[in-house]
């Protein structure tokens, strides 16, 4: 796809390339000549600082230019480009508004990378529990009345930090959970990793930013045309945290060698959505509603509908359920990858997760169709399925604080003797994703239980391994 226009950054560096200089600088392979024969051309435009080619911390040329110009597109009063994914600007997020020790109300339905910044200024978190869609066990995200009781028990907490859309394409209404956070006087941070497009169709969910996110990341390189680890932090200048602190932060968790491939690649697609992103949105969701017709007429395979009013739904992100099939989801998984060349992004006991972008054609869709048509026809016999039971509503207790939990020395024991020890690892059934428990939690008999069914329905659960899980050693 060509860029439409206005990309400073790409501008820059092609001209670097044609002006033929010899290179004595960084990086090594010197503009793709040491490079295998794949990688020249990425090469020939992969330079570092040269003269005319700015500075990522402390922007002034081309990369301000290209903030500036993302930041008026996406929406947001600035934008900061990340070179580490949502990763880093979720680190980033939380030491500028968290001081160290501080609580941190978070969904538990949030990204490792956030504990993982918790932990390193041994902040405390203070979980909210995400609604989960009972008939289909689905994490929907927080809402605004959960949140709602959390904060008046935590009154003394930092910030709030929200995760939407989850991996199922389900997006919380934000506007009363911006309300709230202004009530209570904290700054609302947004994990939006998944929701980069959302500012390119009017079906899409509003973005957080828009909606008066204090700061909100999104991982352009999820759904958006650009390489992997591209991110961005989008910040509102109404916000409680200050531009120059989030700045500060951003460039703390920043390598001083960002790569202008990178960089190049969110210019570029954000001239491309700019110019013509509704365009390709509609023509997405004219795909996808065709796909959906054929679906229904030609299989049992349905897609799965939110009802839920306090989400919004992202209608690129295709959650299809093989409850009425005599098969699961990962074994779904496995024959459209193995049968049909076709790669999912995730299953789970009862569905697949596909991300469809306007970079996805009529033909695909129909190749998509013809594989779960065939897979519909041969595993129409229904066999009977465990029920799964109930997402725990209570959260385990916490005996051990979260920084201290990740680093003690832990042992391997059979995780049916591991009723009242402490976690050393998240437990994370799929589904629904969300950890059951976190390092530092006690593993209490309802966790047993619970993990006991879903590890008998060949379920994963992520922290235990060949029936085994990592505890604490020194607290028995
Ligand atoms: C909800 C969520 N937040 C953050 C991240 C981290 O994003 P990145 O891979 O861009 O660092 C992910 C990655 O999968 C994620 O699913």
């Amino acid at each position: 796809m060509e860029p439409v226009n206005n990309t400073p950054i790409y501008k820059m560096l092609k001209e670097y390339y044609e002006k033929g200089f010899l290179p004595f600088h960084m990086p090594g392979h010197i503009l793709g000549r040491g490079l295998c024969e794949e990688l020249k051309l990425a090469g020939s435009l992969d330079i570092t600082e040269v003269p005319g080619s700015d500075c990522l911390h402390e922007p002034r040329g081309v990369i301000k230019e290209a903030q500036e110009r993302a930041a008026l597109c996406f929406g947001a009063d600035y934008s900061l480009f990340l070179v580490n994914g949502s990763t880093s600007g979720i680190h980033a997020m939380i030491q500028a508004a968290v001081k160290p020790g501080g609580k941190l109300i978070l969904g538990r339905d949030c990204h490792i990378s956030a504990l993982n910044a918790l932990a390193q200024i041994n902040g405390k978190p203070v979980f909210v529990l995400p609604d989960v869609d009972e008939k289909h066990q689905i994490p929907l995200g927080v809402t605004a009345d959960s949140l709602e009781i959390v904060l008046k028990e935590n009154p003394d907490a930092q910030a709030v930090l929200i995760t939407r859309p989850g991996y199922y394409g389900t997006a919380t209404q934000l506007r009363n959970i911006s309300k709230l956070a202004k009530a209570y006087n904290m700054p609302l941070l947004v994990d939006e990793a998944h929701g980069a497009h959302f500012r390119f169709h009017e079906d899409l969910p509003e973005p957080a930013i828009t909606q008066g996110a204090d700061l909100c990341v999104q991982s352009l390189h999820k759904t958006l045309p650009t390489l992997t680890q591209t991110a961005i932090l989008h910040g509102n200048s109404k916000s409680l945290i200050d531009r120059r602190i989030i700045e500060r932060t951003v460039s703390m968790v920043q390598t001083t060698s960002p790569s202008y491939l990178l960089m190049a690649s969110i210019d570029i697609a954000r001239s491309i959505m700019e110019n013509k992103g509704r365009e390709l949105y509609e023509k997405l969701k004219h795909n996808i509603s065709d796909f959906l017709i054929k679906l229904d007429k030609n299989t049992c395979i349905k897609r799965i509908k939110c009802d839920n009013e306090n989400f919004e739904i992202d209608f690129s992100r295709i959650v299809l359920s093989f409850k009425s099939l005599g098969i699961s989801g990962f074994e779904v998984e496995e024959i459209l990858r193995s049968r049909f060349g076709i790669v999912a992004e995730m299953a789970d006991l009862n569905h697949i997760v596909l991300i469809a972008t306007p970079f996805h054609n009529s033909m695909d869709f129909d190749k998509l169709l013809m594989a779960l048509k065939l897979i519909s026809d041969e595993y129409r016999t229904v066999k009977a399925k465990a029920k799964l039971p109930r997402w725990p509503q209570q959260l385990p207790e916490r005996i051990v604080p979260l920084r201290e939990a990740l680093f003690e020395n832990v042992e391997e024991i059979p995780f049916i003797n591991a009723l009242d020890r402490v976690s050393g690892v998240f437990i994370t059934p799929y589904p629904p994703g969300i950890p059951l428990v976190a390092p530092g939690e006690i593993i209490n008999k309802e966790v047993i239980d619970y993990v006991d069914i879903l590890l008998r329905e060949n379920c994963p659960v992520h922290g235990i391994h060949d029936q085994k899980i990592k505890v604490l050693k020194a607290r028995l």
